[in-house]
């Protein structure tokens, strides 16, 4: 029996924001893929469309008109209240200024997002120490943000964006306040997710030394996605 088809799916996408009396088109009509158990990278210039787009996939926002679809799930359809339970539970986020708990310990970060997300306490001491491990932070679980450094600080984000095993985890520049070498450990993290948790990574990135990293890459241009022949997956 194969298993269902999970990837994402959009089409004719668009994100018009209207201010005054003008109109922004920030994504236009756009149609793709993002295959299951893949990271894919969205590159492209300052005021693309990238974060628009990774918004809307991430249902954090609407878009103007199009379809998106999870696997087989509309989710556009969904209630408002169906939608936030769907983003719970099915997507992770990691963003490009590092927003940890100042006051909170590594642990205490990655097992309050379990909180959020309603696990029980026996999945949260079993989930919290396997996370930790899955970005090779161990040694600094009771570490605070303050005491960790920039690239540690981060991989305890991606750590309690997946703490929740979301399905797809969405990643706005997740390197870009990291230097070259520090960033492409963030990225190898994401890879070690892909292979061993069977997450879908999305990222957006402005540095072409992570493109290299990345299955799948999806150029933007005005809020357009190009078409690219060497796409490799
Ligand atoms: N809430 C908003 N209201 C009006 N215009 C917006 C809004 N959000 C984004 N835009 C506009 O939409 C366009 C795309 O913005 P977006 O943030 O998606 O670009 P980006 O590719 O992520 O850029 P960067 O690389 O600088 O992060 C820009 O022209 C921006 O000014
Ligand atoms: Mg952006």
């Amino acid at each position: 029996m194969s298993s269902p088809d999970r990837s994402i799916r959009i089409e004719g996408l668009s994100r018009t924001f209207r201010v005054g009396s003008t109109a922004v088109h920030a994504v236009r009509e756009v149609s793709l893929t993002i295959p299951e158990g893949k990271l894919t990278v969205i590159r492209g210039r300052s005021g693309s469309g990238k974060t628009t787009l990774l918004n809307v996939l991430g249902l954090l926002d609407r878009p103007t008109a199009g379809s998106l679809r999870y696997g087989a799930t509309d989710v556009l359809r969904m209630s408002d209240h169906e939608r936030d339970r769907f983003r719970r539970s099915e997507i992770g986020f990691v963003y490009q200024t590092i927003a940890l708990v100042a006051l909170m310990t590594a642990w205490e970060n990655i097992d309050f997002r379990m909180r959020v997300a309603k696990a029980s306490v026996e999945d949260r001491q079993a989930r919290v120490p396997e996370c930790l491990h899955l970005v090779g932070l161990s040694e600094r679980a009771s570490h605070r943000p303050f005491e960790m450094s920039g690239g540690e600080q981060q991989r305890v984000a991606i750590a309690r964006a997946i703490a929740h095993r979301p399905r797809v985890i969405y990643a706005d520049e997740p390197t870009a306040e990291l230097d070259t070498i520090t960033g492409i450990h963030v990225v190898a993290i994401f890879r070690r997710l892909i292979e061993e948790e069977g997450i879908t990574v999305v990222m957006t990135t402005h540095d072409p030394a992570m493109m290299e990293l990345a299955d799948h890459v999806v150029e933007m241009e005005n809020g357009y996605v190009l078409e690219h022949a060497d796409d490799t997956v």
